[in-house]
């Protein structure tokens, strides 16, 4: 027992010599093939130098539980992010210090693919199981253009952060959401991910339901029936009427009334089309205010035994 242990140390020494530098040592841990791999004493050797934040704000969040054997800090603590780095470690003089193997900044030299592939090591499947092929995948958005590491809030996940964080490149959904009628996303009701999987959906648009309507009635079930009297269009797509993210007609409408309807309502005999061409421009009064919601009042759909034509 007692020679394992004098051999182990022996062994010990050796390693030690057969480093270039005596200080390294502390730092570097030997890979199976005597490469140098990640440092010794992990998170504690890159703090020795990054003792201020932003690094130091790490310390603060879920990737540095130590006691979560899944979490960055359980593993190789800075580098399961920044990659094996011995390299960084080393100043040689004269020369400028090599980064780490992987860095996130604007300029990075790395790769889109492997800045996110780092966070895919541990980040896969559940709401990222379609990030692979997602609009935001394939026009090389990284993780990090959302996410914030070295924050304790993180400005995607924090809802009141979140809108900000997505306009930085959605400009028009910025410019509709302070139109007139909009989703309460500035006031801070609903949020981008209530409709939308920012990492993809095998949705159109990155919704989170299996269809624009199954996204809408997560929240107006009202809308959802099945009622005795349906409405083509409400049963086909709600956005055929409205616009989700601000409209400048009330209730998120795309048009107002009664245009909206004549699209598919302007039968020649109808009786909308004589409301609008008997003579007073459009302007019968039986149209003003809620215009054909003043009698069609039920627009979603009705369940009354007489209201086919959606007015109770
Ligand atoms: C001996 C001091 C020292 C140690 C130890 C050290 N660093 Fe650094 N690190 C620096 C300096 C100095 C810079 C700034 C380099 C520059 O801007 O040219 C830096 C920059 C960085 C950056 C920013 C790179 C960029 O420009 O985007 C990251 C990330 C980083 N270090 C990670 C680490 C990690 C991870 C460790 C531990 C494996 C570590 N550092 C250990 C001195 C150190
Ligand atoms: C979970 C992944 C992850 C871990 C773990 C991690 N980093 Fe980072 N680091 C990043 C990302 C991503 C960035 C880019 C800026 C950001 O998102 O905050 C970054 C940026 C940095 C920077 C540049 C900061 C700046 O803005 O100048 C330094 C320095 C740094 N990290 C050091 C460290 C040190 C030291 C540790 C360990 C204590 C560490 N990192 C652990 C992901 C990580
Ligand atoms: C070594 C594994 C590992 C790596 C690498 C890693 N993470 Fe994590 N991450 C975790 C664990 C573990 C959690 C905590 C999960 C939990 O509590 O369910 C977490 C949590 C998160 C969360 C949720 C935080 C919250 O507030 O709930 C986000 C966002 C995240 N990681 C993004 C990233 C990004 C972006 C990267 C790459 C820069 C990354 N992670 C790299 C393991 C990792
Ligand atoms: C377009 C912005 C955006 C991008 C790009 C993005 N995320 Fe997210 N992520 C978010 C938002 C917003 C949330 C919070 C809402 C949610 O959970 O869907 C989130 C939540 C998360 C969570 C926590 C999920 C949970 O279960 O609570 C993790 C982990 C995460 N992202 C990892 C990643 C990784 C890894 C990548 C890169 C492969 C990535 N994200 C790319 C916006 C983004
Ligand atoms: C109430 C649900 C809902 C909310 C909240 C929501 N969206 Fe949407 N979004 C949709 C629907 C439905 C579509 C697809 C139909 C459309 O474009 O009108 C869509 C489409 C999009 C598109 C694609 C537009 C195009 O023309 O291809 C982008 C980009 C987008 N949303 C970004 C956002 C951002 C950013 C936020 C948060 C500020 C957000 N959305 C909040 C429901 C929503
Ligand atoms: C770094 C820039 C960037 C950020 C930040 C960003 N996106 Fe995108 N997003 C894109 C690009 C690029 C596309 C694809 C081209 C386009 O439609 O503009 C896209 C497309 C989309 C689409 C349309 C998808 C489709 O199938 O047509 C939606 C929805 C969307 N983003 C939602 C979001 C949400 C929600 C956030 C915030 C959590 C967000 N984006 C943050 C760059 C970004
Ligand atoms: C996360 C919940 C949520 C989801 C999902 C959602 N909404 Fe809403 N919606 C709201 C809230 C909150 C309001 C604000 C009015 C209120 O307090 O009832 C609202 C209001 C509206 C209004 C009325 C606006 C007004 O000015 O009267 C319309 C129309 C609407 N939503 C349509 C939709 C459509 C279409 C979808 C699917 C694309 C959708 N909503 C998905 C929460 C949601
Ligand atoms: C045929 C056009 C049309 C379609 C399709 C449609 N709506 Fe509407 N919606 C309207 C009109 C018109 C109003 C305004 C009603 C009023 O002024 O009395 C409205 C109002 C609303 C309101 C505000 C509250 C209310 O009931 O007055 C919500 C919420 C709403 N719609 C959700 C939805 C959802 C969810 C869908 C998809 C399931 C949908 N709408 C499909 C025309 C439509
Ligand atoms: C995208 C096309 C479309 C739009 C827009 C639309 N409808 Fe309809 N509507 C239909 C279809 C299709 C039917 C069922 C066909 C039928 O029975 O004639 C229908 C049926 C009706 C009926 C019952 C007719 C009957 O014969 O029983 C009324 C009333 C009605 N719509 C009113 C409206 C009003 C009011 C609006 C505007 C708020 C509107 N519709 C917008 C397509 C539309
Ligand atoms: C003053 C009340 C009133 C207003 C306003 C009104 N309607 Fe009607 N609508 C009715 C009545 C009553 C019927 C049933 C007539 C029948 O059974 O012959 C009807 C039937 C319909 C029908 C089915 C039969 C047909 O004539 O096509 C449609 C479609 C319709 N309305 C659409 C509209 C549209 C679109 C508007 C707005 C331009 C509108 N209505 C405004 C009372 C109204």
């Amino acid at each position: 027992m007692r020679s394992v242990i004098v051999l182990a140390a022996i062994a010990m020494v050796a390693g030690w010599l057969g480093l270039s530098s005596p200080a390294l040592a502390q730092w570097e841990e030997t890979g199976a093939n005597g490469e140098k791999t990640y440092a010794l004493k992990g998170a504690e050797t890159c703090l020795k130098c990054h003792d201020k934040a932003p690094a130091t704000n790490m310390l603060h969040t879920a990737h540095a539980a130590k006691g979560d054997s899944r979490s960055p800090f359980a593993q190789h603590a800075c580098e399961s992010c920044h990659g094996a780095s011995p390299e960084h470690l080393r100043k040689v003089e004269g020369q400028p210090r090599a980064l780490p193997a992987v860095v996130y900044r604007k300029d990075s030299p790395n790769t889109v693919e492997e800045r996110n592939g780092m966070c895919a090591t541990c980040h896969q499947g559940g709401k990222l199981m379609n990030w692979s092929g997602s609009q935001h995948q394939s026009n090389d958005v990284t993780c990090v253009d959302c996410h914030g590491l070295h924050t304790t809030k993180d400005p995607a996940t924090s809802r009141q952060d979140m809108p900000n964080t997505c306009f930085k490149c959605h400009a028009e959904q910025r410019a509709q959401t302070l139109r007139p009628s909009h989703h309460p996303i500035r006031e801070g009701q609903t949020v981008c991910s209530d409709c939308h999987n920012p990492h993809g959906s095998p949705t159109q648009k990155m919704l989170l339901g299996r269809t624009v309507n199954d996204t809408c009635y997560k929240c107006h079930a009202e809308t959802r029936g099945p009622f005795l009297w349906e409405h083509a269009p409400v049963r086909e797509d709600c956005t055929i009427c409205h616009s989700p993210h601000g409209t400048v007609q009330p209730a998120l409408l795309k048009q107002r009334a009664p245009f909206l309807c004549q699209e598919c309502h302007m039968m020649v005999g109808g009786h909308s089309n004589q409301l609008l061409s008997n003579g007073n421009g459009g302007n019968d009064q039986r149209i003003r205010g809620k215009s054909c919601m003043n009698c069609h009042s039920q627009i979603h759909g009705s369940n009354h035994p007489s209201g086919p034509r959606f007015m109770r």
